[in-house]
């Protein structure tokens, strides 16, 4: 179904991006997301680009967003470039918005069909010093966009100048995105809740005997009833020793009783997503080395959460987690040593082999610089990001007593940094023992 009309809120963030007073003069071009084939004729489902989407709302393939100057230092302007109507196609994949749409919908000054962006693209560098695009990305993209400068370089005649400079302009736009507004923290908090409620259903749902695909259908299910479009990365369903494997996707082996299942699914919800980790019993309990490991686990991320608000960083949180979960591994005999030298060693990585948070947003792992001026970026309000510690014991690790082999848990949420200290955005996902147990008895 197509929009009839578009929040504010993208239109300011255009001004925002272009009231940088270090930006007059400078253009910003930014392609669509492409359309993947998995088929010869079938393509991937579709997901918009994030700054695309965050600077346009614009939901189509095949486009161009440009934020150009205006003439004589006036305000810019924003173009579009979209795919033109077309009735037969469209009869095939759903309604298009075409140039008329674009106008009216999304309130851009000028609108053109793609196939005018090689012509027109040069036409709009008058006057421009430096052209913000991210490189690398595509190649065909890139070939499009030197080829246009090109153009413009020797439209000039002979004046000598170079090719207009380009930028990246993730710098400017992840300042823009890291810090979220009142309406993007709503849209977190339904991510957020879909995806706890969604957890704690699940918690009451997994029996021995199911398979994880049944579990991450049943996870796709409880999104999608609730509103969500779509999962904001793969789900990770992984039972007894697959939670050893950080990244498991094959989510197809049969969950069995006496082991744990680590499940890490978020939801999207108006292109923000949720980053959610559980780890509970498949059956009803938790065994004695398993839930030695998950009070670890979740010692160092309560302590971690406690930890976070404006000034702490993420590198101290992180310094933090390891050390409890060092010297837990310490006082359980699974390493041996000094705290500090397994840390600064990287020997701490035989257990605990990730990071412990990341910026969330649109992105699972989203765009923001850690560091600023070679230091840690020091946490400030309207942040967000996930705090997760792991622990996990390789199956094949000949060094850990047999029965913790194969015992992999993590403890994922989303924080949100507040003026006075911290929300937790996905509390109503349970991840006290013994709540868990209660709820699978
Ligand atoms: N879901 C991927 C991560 O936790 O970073
Ligand atoms: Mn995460
Ligand atoms: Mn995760």
């Amino acid at each position: 179904m197509l929009l009839t009309s578009l929040p504010s809120s993208f239109k300011n963030r255009r001004d925002a991006l272009m009231k940088k007073p270090e930006e007059s003069g400078s253009a910003f071009l930014f392609p669509a997301a492409k359309e993947v084939l998995r088929n010869p004729d079938v393509t991937y489902p579709f997901r918009q680009e994030s700054n695309f989407q965050y600077l346009s709302g614009f939901e189509e393939p095949e486009a161009w967003l440009l934020l150009a100057p205006g003439s004589k230092g006036g305000a810019y302007r924003t173009i579009l470039f979209v795919r033109h109507r077309d009735p037969v196609m469209e009869i095939w994949e759903g309604e298009r918005y075409g140039t008329e749409g674009a106008l009216k919908v999304f309130g851009v000054d000028e609108a053109y069909t793609i196939d005018e962006f090689s012509k027109r693209f040069p036409e709009f560098l008058k006057g421009v010093d430096r052209l913000f695009y991210r490189m690398n990305l595509d190649e065909s993209d890139d070939r499009e966009v030197l080829g246009a400068l090109e153009k413009f370089r020797r439209s000039q005649g002979r004046s000598g100048k170079p090719l207009l400079a380009i930028s990246d302009p993730n710098e400017l736009i992840a300042e823009m995105r890291l810090f979220k507004s009142s309406e993007e923290i709503e849209l977190m908090r339904r991510a957020c809740d879909i995806t706890a409620k969604t957890h704690l259903a699940l918690m009451k749902e997994v029996r021995p005997g199911m398979n994880e695909y049944e579990m991450e259908a049943f996870i796709d299910y409880q999104f999608r009833k609730q509103g969500s479009p779509r999962v904001g990365y793969g789900s990770i369903v992984a039972g007894g020793k697959n939670a050893c494997c950080l990244h498991y996707r094959a989510n197809n082996e049969v969950l069995k009783d006496g082991d744990l299942i680590l499940v890490d699914a978020g939801a999207e919800f108006g292109y923000y997503t949720s980053d959610i980790t559980r780890t509970f019993p498949v059956g009803k309990e938790f065994s004695k080395t398993q839930a030695a490991i998950y009070d670890l686990v979740l010692k160092s991320q309560l302590e971690c959460i406690a930890m976070a608000k404006p000034g702490a960083t993420m590198a101290a949180i992180h310094r933090h987690a390891s050390e409890v979960l060092v010297e837990g591994a310490l006082s359980l005999g699974l390493m041996k040593g000094k705290v500090d030298e397994i840390i600064t060693s990287g020997k701490v990585k035989q257990f605990y082999p990730h990071g412990t948070g990341h910026w969330l947003g649109m992105d699972v792992h989203d765009i923001g610089l850690y560091q600023l001026n070679g230091e840690p970026r020091k946490l400030e309000a309207g942040m967000m990001f996930t705090i997760e510690p792991g622990f996990y014991v390789q199956p094949d690790d000949l060094h850990a007593p047999a029965e913790y082999r194969g015992i992999g848990v993590r403890i994922e949420d989303d924080v949100l940094v507040t003026k006075t200290g911290l929300e937790v955005m996905t509390a109503g996902a349970p991840k006290a023992r013994a709540e868990i147990e209660a709820l699978k008895s």
